[in-house]
């Protein structure tokens, strides 16, 4: 995160071909292997994974399902050990049960399975033989392993923490919450703890027709379907567990959407969720720390049209690693302002929605952070600070913010941000095409690269596209000017990460892009320069099997290894255990698993 940018120094692999193989593709020279998947033993007497023999015991106690980010971090100065931290977003229970019946047919215990293989994995791992090759320690006390799920127990910090909006008849002072859910994207603290973003946690809730008339906008503007008491695709997870309806519990669904913070080197800490970064539907949160010490948290809203946001902590970081540093640092999170983008345009009289270059020769501009709340105050007229941290979608509408194309992963060397994709750009009663989503009806996406004026910690920023993604033969796709002809093709930006050069790799998240024959590509792995001659030169690294998202990877510091998430293979509509649209990685029924990709010749990854 804090690597230089580079000039495509270490970039040398020869880019693998679009493709859909129901496999992993990594280029020449490389070797890759299964590190754990769903279902694996990670807890003392876990079983193993039986797929006709599972228990909301048994998944308590096993790697969850759909493993999104994850990052690696050191157990010694070597890096020889590491703990393996890992989101599991969410559940594709006709994946997961055989001759799963759907909605209100499945069993209760089913429902309670789902809500084990939601939240987070800590588990430990250990290099192979001094290589690139890791593998998950399976012998020994395993002191840090450790699952999260939708029923451990959290508590909120910040502003809004005891809030009546917080408040429910199981926690009727607002502090304590039950679980996270639709965990995302996340990002690794200076101070060593994990943050993890609750995205989507709509889906989980039922009855809002029956919450109060008051309570509606908001949930209606999070995406709760408020017309009905079970809307489509469903979980009715009310059956197993009464809060997840809004009819009795209408307090319930503000207690997700959060910044989850929990520290995987204390096995039996309790997770925090940090209502000063306000509540959206976090992709996830990178932490940078500015020259004056403080805290800064870039993060994504990612819906079509939502906001990137931006977190100023308070107080400073305490450098040093004693125990007292820690734990100052632990709150850090706590206090703030937090801030909504706006953007300025340079060329906006010359966007037509095409995708077509201004004559200024970039997608460019200028920005404003805009505060919403300051000093434990709000700054939006008629909203109060729990309001506007509980609601921050309504308070940054209010402010003005810039409509974007869903904001997913945000890095930090310079800021990237993946804009995934936006099919309403520019339809009828939606935003139009500007500057920075220069494309009706956005198929493939773009990446925005946002340098602020000064520091971190600035109030104004300037903005511009360096990739404009789809097919380099579509008149619309820009890459930073580098010769279309000699680069992958790429679609769907989701996260990002970089490697020890300062590289971008892009995972990607709904590649839209098709061969001849109509049959769309897979999602993958793909790695670029932001300076240099090299800039904008986009090469495929890896692909993932069918169905399957490319969710997150990890390039560990050394270089020499890149962890890869490979979420939901074989979701296709229709696919179900029996009758499975990929097989991956098994030979059987598919299993979402984090992979591990190295060179047995021992060098660095990208060459
Ligand atoms: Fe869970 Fe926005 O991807
Ligand atoms: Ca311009
Ligand atoms: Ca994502
Ligand atoms: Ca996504």
């Amino acid at each position: 995160v804090s690597a230089k940018p580079s000039s495509g120094a270490g970039l040398t692999f020869k880019p693998i071909p679009p493709n859909h193989l129901d496999t992993v593709i990594v280029p020449n020279g490389y070797e890759d292997k299964v590190l754990i998947r769903w279902g694996d033993p990670i807890l003392p007497g876990a079983p193993e994974f039986d797929i006709d023999r599972q228990s909301a015991s048994a998944q308590a106690r096993q790697f969850g399902y759909n493993n999104d980010y994850l990052v690696v971090v050191p157990l010694d100065r070597r890096l020889s050990r590491g703990l393996l931290v890992v989101n599991h977003e969410y559940t594709n229970e006709e994946l997961m049960f055989r001759g799963y019946p759907g909605g209100a047919a499945a069993t209760v215990e089913q429902m309670r399975v789902a809500l084990q293989a939601h939240g987070m994995s800590v588990v430990e791992v250990e290099r192979v033989d001094g290589t690139g090759e890791w593998q998950v320690v399976t012998r020994g006390r395993r002191r840090y392993n450790r699952r999260l799920t939708a029923t451990t127990p959290m508590s909120f910090t910040g502003p809004a923490a005891g809030s009546p909006l917080l408040r429910t008849q199981a926690d009727p002072r607002g502090v304590r919450v039950l679980g996270s859910l639709n965990n995302c994207s996340g990002g690794l603290t200076p101070w060593g703890t994990v943050l993890s973003g609750e995205e989507n946690f709509n889906q989980y809730f039922v009855g809002a027709e029956g919450a109060p008339a008051a309570a509606k906008p908001a949930l209606a503007r999070y995406g709760i379907d408020i017309s009905k008491r079970y809307p489509s695709g469903s979980r009715y997870w009310d059956k197993a567990d009464a809060r997840f309806d809004l009819t009795k519990n209408p307090n319930e669904a503000n207690r997700f959407g959060w910044i989850m913070e929990v520290d995987p080197y204390d096995p039996d800490s309790t997770p925090v969720k940090h209502t000063a970064l306000g509540r959206f539907k976090h992709e996830g949160a990178a932490v940078v720390v500015a020259d004056s010490g403080k805290v800064v948290a870039y993060m994504g809203d990612d819906e079509r049209f939502d906001y990137m946001y931006k977190f100023v902590s308070d107080r400073t970081l305490s450098s040093g690693n004693s125990k007292s540093d820690r734990e100052s640092n632990r709150h850090l999170l706590e206090s703030g302002t937090l801030y909504v983008a706006k953007l300025g345009f340079t060329s906006a009289s010359e966007i037509d929605g095409s995708g077509k270059l201004p004559s200024d020769g970039a997608f460019n501009g200028t920005g404003r952070w805009i505060p919403l709340t300051r000093g434990g105050k709000s700054l939006i007229a008629g909203m109060a600070i729990d309001e506007v941290l509980v609601h921050t979608r309504l308070a940054a509408d209010r402010a003005g913010a810039t409509k974007m194309d869903r904001p997913e992963d945000i890095e930090v060397s310079k800021v990237y941000v993946a804009l995934t994709n936006n099919s309403n750009r520019g339809t009828a009663g939606q935003a139009p095409a500007d500057e920075a989503a220069p494309r009706n009806s956005n198929k493939h996406g773009q990446v925005l690269e946002l340098i602020e004026d000064g520091d971190h910690d600035s109030e104004t920023f300037k903005w511009s596209l360096p990739i404009v993604c789809g097919d380099p033969a579509d008149p619309s796709t820009y890459f930073a000017g580098y010769d279309k002809t000699k680069v992958s093709p790429i679609s769907c930006p989701d996260n990002l990460d970089f490697d020890a050069h300062g590289n971008l790799w892009i995972s990607t998240d709904g590649n839209a892009l098709t061969d001849p024959s109509g049959t769309n590509y897979h999602d993958g792995l793909f790695a670029v320069a932001v300076e240099g001659e090299d800039r904008g030169k986009v090469k495929q690294f890896l692909s993932v099997p069918r169905g399957a998202e490319q969710a997150s990877a990890a390039v560990l510091p050394d270089n020499r290894s890149v962890v890869v998430s490979v979420q939901h293979p074989g979701e296709i509509t229709g696919a179900t255990v029996d009758k499975p649209a990929s097989t991956w990685p098994d030979g059987d029924f598919a299993r979402p698993a984090v992979i591990v990709t190295w060179r047995p010749d021992g060098g660095e990854i990208g060459a």
